[in-house]
């Protein structure tokens, strides 16, 4: 709460500002409000308290570890040159020219072709940008859909997804008007292709935007894209990914072939834009997203969105549908996309791997009364009954309410992030215990 003397020193700041016709305040006349600076000082404070404690939060899908050093001496590299020091703007499309020379497309457009090839597009037919976050590129890639398919049939496409799908998909889907088609999903939490079928025949003057989740938010579920490819065979369809944690690390496991675009058995495109989240498994330090798709896609939708927009100002159609966008985070992100970075990341997947089998070993072994479960061997996720409120708030853990064997409870997570060791994960089941018994 703001107190009496805070606020009149908000109010003789302000009358400063007025007093000088907006000027921005002189430095030699105003200085600053004792308030701002015991508030200043109270946050950097917390803020430093608040550091130790980062390899506790195991209930969200954020890396906590620190990049390697060499990524904060690539970010001084940049900072030199001027990139992150004055106004630098990636508006438009990364891969056509820019009328003004400062951004950095040259680094988003290689990170773009980099990532796509971990995820099997072919080299000349990728295209792609670094979006503010997962949700950005789920827009992205529910837009591209929903126009390409109402340009391809004259009708509204319906948007296919299940109810484990992350709760922004409902949020994109009303943001561009479609009509969603819930799809149930099976035991292990992945889309039921067979419901998916009969949905689709059920609404056959439609076109389908499915949206499938490789790795769902609450249970980490895979929807299987080959399952969902022969649901929707002959049938006008447009599959976009909504990978946005699992996309980082699937790629350096077994189960690479989740996220793969094109499989050796099957030359067909198995989908069409794959969206992942950068601050998730990669450990960027702010959100940012990777959005990927082909470049025929992105022609066809393109040709539809330039009757939209006229591009007259900067001279193309940008192809993404915010204007400004980040310069930094292309650049800074470049730096995840090299090869040695991309070693480190490997390291990461299977730590992250050996250490969720651990956690569900340990749970079923100690604590199977609270019916822990991890959907599939390719998670990083348990979800067992919510331990007491204590431990949610020491470890972040999220919770839901969820039904199993029809009775309803309340169910808490535990993600497995490089920064969750076998120390941290050691230290939250023994506070389990300690809680247990007391
Ligand atoms: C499956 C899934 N999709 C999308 C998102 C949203 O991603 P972002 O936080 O990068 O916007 C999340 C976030 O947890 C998620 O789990």
């Amino acid at each position: 709460m703001v107190s009496r003397r805070r606020f009149l020193g908000y109010s003789i700041a302000g009358m400063f500002t007025i007093a000088s016709g907006c000027r921005p305040p002189d430095s030699q006349q105003v200085s600053s409000p004792p308030a701002s600076s015991s508030l200043k000082s109270q946050f950097l404070d917390s803020k430093m308290g608040l550091a130790g404690k980062r390899n506790y939060l195991l209930g969200y899908p954020v890396n906590m570890n620190t990049p390697p050093e060499g990524f904060f001496s690539w970010r001084r590299q940049l900072r030199r040159t001027g990139i992150g020091d004055f106004s630098y703007n990636n508006v438009g499309n990364p891969f056509a020219e820019s009328p003004i020379p400062f951004h950095t497309h040259d680094f988003e457009r290689e990170l773009i072709l980099r990532f796509a090839k971990n995820y099997g597009f072919p080299a000349n037919d990728t295209w792609g940008f670094l979006s503010h976050s997962g949700t950005d590129s789920n827009m992205h890639g529910m837009y591209m859909g929903r126009t390409v398919l109402k340009a391809r049939t004259g009708v509204e496409p319906k948007c296919y997804f299940t109810k484990e799908a992350h709760y922004s998909i409902q949020i994109l889907r009303d943001l561009l008007g479609m009509e969603s088609i819930y799809v149930d999903a099976l035991p292990d939490a992945w889309m039921d292709p067979a419901d998916l079928k009969s949905k689709i025949s059920e609404n056959k003057n439609h076109p389908a935007l499915v949206v499938a989740t490789i790795g769902t938010t609450f249970k980490g579920g895979i929807d299987h894209i080959d399952e969902i490819g022969k649901a929707v065979e002959g049938h006008e369809h447009y599959i976009h990914l909504d990978a946005a944690l699992f996309g980082g690390y699937l790629p350096y496991t077994d189960g690479k072939n989740l996220v793969q675009f094109t499989d050796s058995s099957i030359a067909e495109r198995r989908y069409d834009s794959i969206a992942v989240s950068c601050h998730k498994f990669f450990g960027f330090p702010s959100p940012a997203g990777l959005f990927i798709t082909t470049q025929s896609n992105f022609d066809e939708f393109n040709k539809e969105y330039s009757n939209i927009h006229d591009p007259e100002y900067i001279g193309h159609v940008p192809g993404t549908i915010t204007c400004s966008r980040d310069a930094v985070k292309p650049a800074e992100f470049w730096y995840f996309s090299n090869a040695g970075d991309m070693r480190r990341q490997a390291k990461d997947a299977l730590f992250i791997m050996e250490n969720t089998t651990f956690l569900m070993n340990e749970l079923l072994s100690h604590f199977p009364h609270l019916n822990p479960v991890r959907s599939n061997s390719l998670s990083n996720t348990v979800y067992f009954k919510k331990p007491s409120d204590e431990l949610v708030r020491k470890y972040s853990l999220a919770t839901m309410h969820l039904t199993s064997n029809s009775e309803r409870d309340e169910y808490a997570h535990v993600m497995v992030m490089p920064h969750a060791s076998k120390k941290v994960i050691t230290e939250f089941l023994e506070d389990m215990d300690k809680h247990m018994r007391n």
